[in-house]
């Protein structure tokens, strides 16, 4: 059976459209071929796009073994180490996601938020009020020492200040435009082979290396104690370049994200009518529900990939091995029959007893065995710093336009960075 039809424009064409406007992109073809179709981008297989929440569950609960989804994020490897939980498939990615769960899952929060909330009362109270601020770097500044204190478990102030100038470095060279090319070309095998990154990484390595024996000689309650106690089925404990690739791995999946959650819910709310009142008055749950709410609108991430390994049928589709399916978490946040007047921001729809919360309609961490292992803690970032905002703050935005939305790598960001006049 042939893959179901899609835009008709040149392969270069659907590039560049994908690139600049992954959303109106995916919207039009949606409207013209429906809840399946097919994009041709890059060097990429044929990419089936599914927006219908039935087609989207039986890719999430589909066999692991056929679904693969650590070959897509391949060009990562480098950068990320080969026992990142993000790169692995099968068996192996089922053996190391599983140690990583415990210390993400929800009943931890409550021992983290405190050190979240003082870390953001603490910086916010520094911002500079009555003139325009883009808040996305401030936010990302907020999430990096939250990786680094809650998760990396750094208390030394001197460790705090050299590890979050080397990550910067780190992250704004690898994720350069001349590097994020010359890693999607080269590949990632000849990448490691050539040791081009080394010079970047090596600095951050060295002290990830030490964090790591430092906490195993005095563990404390942060994520990476856990992670030192925790042992896999046949008893070994990580082993740690383990324990460095899933450092750098939950740094690179959670910081930037949350950052970018973070600022697009204060772009929303801005502009929502009482909207920043609304979200004073509200405290921590109103924070939560805007931050869905953003989330739904302006998902950091507008899709997720699998690779099929074998021929498979979805939703009706026959599919050949070899195939990327992706699960659209634009469209499907954007159905009328699930979300009525779908383009308006409207925090209340995930306030009380969340009518629309089905499982597979709201999925902005993805699904499934590949569920984002940072859902329930980036949702705490989000309650928190946010409520700590409203509390500490009112907010305007800079300029009345809506933010348009623009790329940065994988992520889709607000075009002026949030910008505000806080006073
Ligand atoms: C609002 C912020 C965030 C968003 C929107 C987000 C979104 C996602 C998405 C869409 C995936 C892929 C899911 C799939 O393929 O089905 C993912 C995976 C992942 N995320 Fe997040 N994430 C966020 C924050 C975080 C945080 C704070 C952490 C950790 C501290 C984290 C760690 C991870 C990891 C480790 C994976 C890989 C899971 C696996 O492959 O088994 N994320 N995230």
């Amino acid at each position: 059976m042939p893959l179901p039809p899609g835009p008709r424009m040149p392969r270069a064409a659907q590039t560049v459209a994908w690139i600049a406007r992954p959303g109106p992109f995916m919207l039009r073809a949606h409207d013209r071929y429906g809840d399946a179709f097919t994009i041709r981008i890059g060097a990429e297989p044929p990419v089936v796009m599914l927006a219908h929440p039935e087609a989207v569950r039986q890719v999430f609960t589909g066999d692991p073994a056929l679904l693969h989804a650590g070959k897509a994020n391949g060009v990562l490897r480098p950068l990320l180490g080969r026992a990142s939980v993000l790169l692995l498939d099968g068996p192996e990615h089922l053996r190391q996601r599983k140690l990583m769960l415990p210390p993400f899952h929800g009943s931890r929060m409550a021992g983290y938020r405190d050190m979240v909330a003082a870390i953001a009362r603490e910086q916010i109270a520094s911002w500079p009020r009555g003139e325009p601020l883009a808040l996305a770097p401030r936010m990302q500044a907020i999430t990096l020492d939250v990786v680094l204190r809650v998760i990396f478990g750094v208390r030394d102030s001197a460790r705090l200040r050299s590890l979050r100038d080397r990550l910067r470095t780190m992250v704004d060279r690898i994720t350069s435009g001349p590097s994020m090319l010359a890693m999607a070309s080269a590949g990632p095998d000849l990448i490691e082979r050539a040791r081009i990154f080394r010079p970047t990484l090596k600095p951050v390595d060295e002290l990830l290396h030490e964090q790591i024996r430092e906490r195993r000689d005095d563990p404390g309650d942060d994520v990476l104690s856990l992670l030192l106690a925790a042992r896999h089925d046949d008893g070994s404990p990580m082993t740690d370049q383990e324990l460095r690739d899933e450092l750098m791995t939950l740094l690179v999946a959670g910081h930037e994200t949350t950052a970018t959650a973070l600022a697009w819910t204060a772009e929303r709310l801005v502009r929502a009518p009482a909207g920043w009142a609304a979200l004073q008055a509200g405290g921590e749950e109103y924070a939560e529900a805007a931050g869905k709410e953003a989330l739904r609108l302006r998902p950091v991430l507008p899709i997720v990939l699998r690779h099929l390994q074998a021929p498979t049928t979805i939703a009706g589709l026959d599919l050949p091995a070899g195939t990327l399916v992706a699960p659209s978490i634009y469209l499907v946040h954007r159905r009328a029959e699930l979300y009525p007047e779908p383009s308006r921001f409207r925090p209340e729809r995930f306030l009380g007893d969340q009518p629309q919360g089905g499982t597979y309609t709201w999925i902005p961490f993805g699904g499934g065995v590949r569920r984002c292992l940072g859902a329930a803690f980036a949702l705490m970032e989000l309650r928190v710093v946010l409520a700590e905002l409203a509390a500490q703050v009112d907010a305007a935005p800079a300029r009345a336009e809506r933010e348009a939305t623009a790329r940065r790598g994988i992520t889709l960001v607000p075009a002026r960075g949030a910008e505000v006049v806080l006073s």
